[in-house]
């Protein structure tokens, strides 16, 4: 594994804000190290529980390694020769792909719903993600779909890349062709090759004419059982520039794409709130204009989403119990109030743009650690045995597959509040029977 190594190429300071830390004293031994930089949590986080810095080597015996998608891999490639000891956690699972690429993460959410289906559950919400075309095996199904007119636009990704790099709007056959397989045997590859194909959410809910999403934070501790929760700590992010679905508007990415890394670059970025709104300014705002009904709905109904997309995965993912997982879910809303989910990202950025973006990236990153990491463990059989409590700062247990097993029959009613009740105040049912197929 030399990817290993390259944190020595890196200065102090580098290396002072990059990954990794592990806990001392609390597991025996202790700390962490790096490999590739994943996305920096802000500094001080590891530190302030009282963990050192593991700066060896990492074959050696650090306890939490919070590392890079490529680094996991590595580690868990046969070829590599490592293995992880039993007081050893790392931040993703093998094949955590299989939910974070945005081809493989629709193919699974599609096949679930197919086989829940088949078992003879349907619900309409299963339909959480947007119409999406693998390239280039359904490039002839996805002209099939465009000429039957039901969507106007076709948002164009390559599954491979994030930030809305090489990302582009499309809405007419003729430039749809002109981006399609040239054909004529001349052996080359098409760059769209690696891309998806989605139906564009062109009637997305506006604050103030500007379209946002979500960045909702989930914690999975483990996939089988399943065990997992969300942060009721999150932000939206805004565009730039009002929205418009005009035709002569598709490129302009300051109006679509809600990146933080395409509108940093635009005139009108406001550095001060860095285009962000929390997640409970949010849910208290569609409460207002909305109700508080509606915006309690919203809630459940992306709880539901963010539990049926991980049982999608499920019975794919290598559960292996010495990994966890803090996903950054992109998800949006439409008009019409109904949540979707456009991907989720293994490595969400973690750069702050502001002091409460910062503040918020430690808060969440403080209690996934707390989680996947609570005091005192001292093997990762130990702490999977461990309850896991129904709140842990701003993560709320969603799923705890052992205990539905267990209480399977005694399923609450959803709590509910007489009223909308606060984001982030309130705890999520986790027995929801909705949640349960
Ligand atoms: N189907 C869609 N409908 C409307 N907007 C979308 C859709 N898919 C993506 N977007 C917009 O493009 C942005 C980038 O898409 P995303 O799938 O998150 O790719 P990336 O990995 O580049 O972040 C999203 O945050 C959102 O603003
Ligand atoms: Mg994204």
């Amino acid at each position: 594994m030399p990817r290993l190594y390259l944190f020595t190429t890196l200065t102090g300071d580098e290396i002072a804000n990059r990954d990794v830390v592990a806990q001392s004293g609390q597991c025996n031994r202790g700390a962490v190290r790096a490999g590739i930089p994943p996305p920096r949590p802000p500094p001080g986080n590891f530190e302030r529980r009282g963990w050192k810095r593991w700066n060896e080597d990492p074959a050696g015996d650090w306890n939490v390694y919070w590392a890079s998608v490529t680094t996991t891999r590595n580690m868990f490639n046969p070829d590599s020769g490592f293995r992880l000891g039993d007081h050893q956690l790392v931040n993703h699972f093998p094949n955590h792909y299989e939910l974070t690429r945005k081809d493989l993460m629709y193919k699974n959410v599609k096949r679930y719903r197919k086989d829940l289906r088949k078992a003879g559950y349907d619900d309409a919400r299963l339909n959480f993600v947007p119409t999406t075309f693998i390239l280039p095996q359904d490039y002839t199904l996805f002209l099939e779909e465009h000429k039957k007119g039901r969507v106007g636009t076709w948002i164009f990704k390559p599954h491979g890349r994030a930030q809305g790099r090489g990302i582009f709007l499309v809405n007419k056959l003729s430039q749809i062709k002109r981006l399609g397989p040239k054909g004529g045997g001349s052996g080359e590859r098409n760059p769209l090759d690696m891309y998806v194909i989605c139906e564009y959410i062109d009637r997305p809910l506006l604050v103030g004419g500007r379209k946002f999403d979500l960045r909702v934070y989930v914690v999975v501790a483990s996939y089988r059982p399943l065990i997992a929760y969300i942060a009721r700590a999150g932000f939206a992010r805004f565009c730039n520039v009002k929205y418009s679905s005009e035709a002569g508007e598709l490129r302009n990415s300051e109006m679509h794409l809600t990146n933080v890394a395409v509108q940093k670059g635009g005139d009108q970025y406001n550095a001060s709130h860095g285009n962000k709104w929390a997640m409970a300014d949010v849910f208290q705002y569609l409460a207002a204009v909305r109700g508080s009904a509606a915006a309690w709905k919203l809630r459940e109904d992306m709880d539901f989403l963010v539990v049926h997309s991980l049982k999608a995965v499920q019975s794919v993912m290598i559960s292996d119990k010495h990994c966890f997982e803090m996903y950054g879910y992109d998800i949006m809303i439409d008009d019409d109030l109904k949540p979707w989910l456009l991907e989720a990202n293994a490595s969400p950025s973690l750069s702050t743009t502001t002091p409460e973006d910062k503040a918020l990236k430690m808060r969440v990153i403080n209690d996934t650690l707390q989680v996947v990491s609570p005091p005192n463990w001292s093997s990762v059989d130990s702490r999977r045995a461990k309850a896991f409590p129904e709140k842990v700062g701003c993560l709320e247990l969603l799923y705890n597959e052992t205990e539905e097993l267990q209480a399977v029959r005694s399923s609450p009613a959803p709590r509910r509040g007489a009223g909308f009740q606060r984001p982030g105040t309130v705890g999520t049912p986790r027995r929801n029977p909705s949640m349960r197929v």
